[in-house]
């Protein structure tokens, strides 16, 4: 089949690539031509495991291109594919639809036969409509129809996910388009994928339920961690035992300091403000975006507490700032507001990540950054596991220690065990396991202030 996929992102691209690889032929478009270029000269331009070997392979193999010209992947395509950002608008919290609209707009100037519109970007409910509605007014006459598809795979994960789905969702009500994304879809029937058809709306809305819910459940398990503190219990126990029931399910039951990412905090805040324009609040949502808020910098004060004088003049070393492993996406990652809640307390701070730094220099002031974990850590009063990359879980902690100047380490991702900090003498704090819990016969207070008093005498 012939396919045009319009916006060329995380979505577009690994999206592109996977049905190339699937045997279609696959035209990929952005209005970047700088992003275009680079593709056109074989360089990825995001970080995601495997993807430069899937590009490579299907553009060598002819059924992966990729343009500026939107006409270009239209003409001729039996369906075209939006898959452009649905930020945030400014100001009010809305998805940003313009880029969908546009994209709508250049699709139905391109319009020749019967042509399937798929909307894969996350867009509020009704959204198909209208752009059915830009399409039939650019075009009257023209034989568009607007499907949606809304996209669940995950950064870091997404050709496995884009590959080996949980299910596919389409929305639609026309028996033509339907067999068009039947076909597409087909290599998939294969490994029995499961695809659920419903009408338009119930696809968009499905989206939004879906990311909403898991950041519900991050958020839930987060204040449990908090509570977990205050009376002494271990969310990371806690958490086991509520996962190893079949009705709650494991993942995304991990504390840690927020959801952040590309997704989940713009899907959340576009689907109460849907929800309110049809008045019908979402209370739980309405919390779970004002408790996620709040704690991101509510991490920098957990950092702040391990200094009795607090943390001006300190230098905190930060390792993470993608908002999850294995991806360079640090849109709205909990680094970013941890970062300048850090440096508005007084720290210097100088950072780490393995793919995210480029991008994170667009978003952050004053950081210096790192080339490796030891670099970032070395002379360091503190160091913030943020992101739990493979590589921070198995840290040379002798050499931390020997390196820092003080040896406090904060671990947002309860990657480490706290009897194994205390072994190696590090200070250490983390989410939802009280001192109480790990601490022997000492409280953090006084590890904090022994990990100071070594700096002062370091055979202490
Ligand atoms: N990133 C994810 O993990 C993920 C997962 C599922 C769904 N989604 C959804 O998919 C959509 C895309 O997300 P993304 O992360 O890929 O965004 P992105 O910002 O990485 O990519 C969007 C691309 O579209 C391009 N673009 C915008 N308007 C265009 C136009 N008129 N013509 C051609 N190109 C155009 C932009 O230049 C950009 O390169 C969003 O709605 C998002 O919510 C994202």
């Amino acid at each position: 089949m012939r396919l045009g996929m319009i916006g060329t992102g995380y979505v577009g691209l690994i999206s592109g690539a996977c049905l190339a690889d699937f045997g279609h032929h696959v035209i990929c478009v952005d209005k970047q031509a700088a992003k275009i270029e680079a593709l056109s000269r074989g360089e990825i331009p995001i970080y995601e495991p495997g993807l430069n070997d899937l590009v490579r392979k299907n553009v060598e193999e002819a059924r992966l291109a990729f343009t500026t010209e939107v006409a270009e992947a239209v003409r001729g395509a039996e369906a075209v594919f939006i898959a452009v950002g649905t930020p945030s608008r400014r100001g009010d919290g809305h998805a940003d639809l313009s880029y969908v609209y546009e994209a709508a707009r250049e699709i139905a100037a391109a319009l020749k036969g019967f042509t399937v519109v798929i909307t894969k970007s996350t867009v509020p409910v009704g959204t198909g409509d209208e752009v059915q509605r830009i399409i039939a007014e650019a075009r009257p006459g023209g034989e568009a129809v607007v499907v949606s598809n809304p996209e669940f795979l995950r950064e870091g994960a997404a050709i496995h996910d884009f590959k080996h789905p949980d299910r596919i969702v389409v929305g639609l009500d026309d028996e033509r388009a339907r067999k068009v994304v039947a076909e597409i879809y087909r290599p998939l029937s294969l490994s029995q994928v499961p695809i659920l058809y419903t009408d338009r709306r119930t696809a968009e809305l499905t989206k939004y339920a879906a990311n909403a819910f898991l950041a519900t459940k991050i958020t839930f398990i987060n204040e449990i961690a908090d509570l977990c503190e205050k009376v002494g219990a271990d969310v990371n126990e806690v958490a086991r035992g509520m996962g190893l029931d079949n009705r709650i399910g494991s993942k995304f039951l991990h504390a840690g300091p927020g959801f952040g990412g590309s997704c989940f905090p713009k899907d959340v805040r576009a689907l109460i403000k849907t929800a309110q324009d049809h008045e019908i609040p979402l209370r739980v949502l309405e919390a779970v975006t004002a408790v996620n808020d709040t704690r991101k910098r509510a991490m920098a004060r957990k950092v702040s507490a391990m200094f009795a004088g607090g943390l001006r003049g300190k230098t905190v070393a930060v390792l993470g700032l993608s908002f999850k492993p294995n991806t360079d996406d640090t849109r709205e990652a909990p680094s970013l507001a941890l970062i300048t809640a850090l440096q508005d307390m007084g720290a210097r701070v100088r950072a780490f990540d393995p793919a995210g730094m480029e991008q994170a220099k667009t978003m952050l002031n004053d950081v210096a950054y790192a080339e490796s974990v030891y670099d970032c850590a070395d002379g360091a009063d503190a160091l913030v596991i943020a992101t739990e990359w493979e590589q921070f879980r198995a840290l040379d902690l002798e050499r931390l220690h020997d390196l820092m100047a003080c040896p406090v380490i904060v671990d947002l991702r309860n990657i480490y065990r706290p009897e194994e900090m205390s072994r190696y003498g590090f200070a250490y704090a983390c989410v939802g396991r009280s001192p109480a819990t790990f601490a022997e016969d000492t409280s953090l207070g006084r590890l904090a202030s022994l990990a100071r008093m070594r700096t002062l005498a370091p055979n202490l």
